[in-house]
């Protein structure tokens, strides 16, 4: 079985995704992780985020058993993720991997914008997860500065809304929820409520 999961900045899609792979015994992987990794590459490597051919190159080069979680899940680094998502020669240096990361034999699930249109079109269970950009941007204000991140609410909120504009908008896919997707807002849900509720889209789906 292949899950994928879509959804905007903080909406709850990692964490429904990692629930969803333990629960049904699927490998996960997290796709934002290649986008920032990437961009911290070309922060640390002072590679210009406008340069396709050296974008792509810093892409190819990762080393997915090597990325710093820490330096990876900082506002900066998903800011420059996002800026770089947009060159299609990232998004072709990172395909295959993560298409040879649905193949395996079992099936997997992964978590991105583009998961369910584009790496995983032919994904079992499509899930496109959202939440309101007020409600998103708390989560990872408070995400961030429990972790000492210096960034303030409002600075937050300006970020989210940015990343939103810049992931839907990008002509090379963009963040959408697949036709076919099952819609969950988490605005107003516990994680426990949440996660619950993609289980049974897919033990509906297993049943059918
Ligand atoms: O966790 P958060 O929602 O902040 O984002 P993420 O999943 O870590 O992804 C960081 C950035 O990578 C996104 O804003 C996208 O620009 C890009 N990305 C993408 O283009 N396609 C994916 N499948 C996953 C991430």
């Amino acid at each position: 079985m292949i899950i994928a999961v879509d959804g905007p900045l903080a909406s709850g899609k990692g964490t429904i995704a990692r629930a969803l792979a333990a629960r049904f015994g699927l490998p996960y992987l997290d796709t934002g992780s290649l986008y920032r990794a990437t961009g911290v590459a070309v922060l640390e490597q002072g590679i210009d985020p406008c340069d396709e051919a050296a974008c792509a190159a810093a892409a190819r080069a990762l080393d997915i058993t090597a990325i710093d979680e820490a330096r990876i899940r900082t506002a900066e680094a998903g800011a420059m993720a996002s800026r770089i998502a947009v060159l299609t020669g990232v998004r072709t240096a990172l395909y295959e991997l993560q298409r040879n990361f649905a193949l395996q034999p079992g099936g997997a699930i992964l978590d991105g914008r583009d998961i369910g249109t584009v790496i995983c079109p032919d994904a079992d269970v499509k899930l496109y997860i959202m939440a309101d950009t007020e409600t998103r941007a708390r989560r990872r204000w408070e995400e961030l500065t429990a972790r000492g991140e210096a960034i303030s609410y409002a600075e937050m909120l300006e970020q989210t809304r940015e990343r939103d504009r810049r992931d839907a908008e990008r002509p090379d896919a963009p963040m959408r929820a697949a036709d076919d997707a099952t819609l969950l807002d988490t605005s107003s849900l516990s994680i426990d409520a949440a996660v619950a509720q993609a289980v049974a889209v897919v033990e509906k789906r297993q049943k059918a």
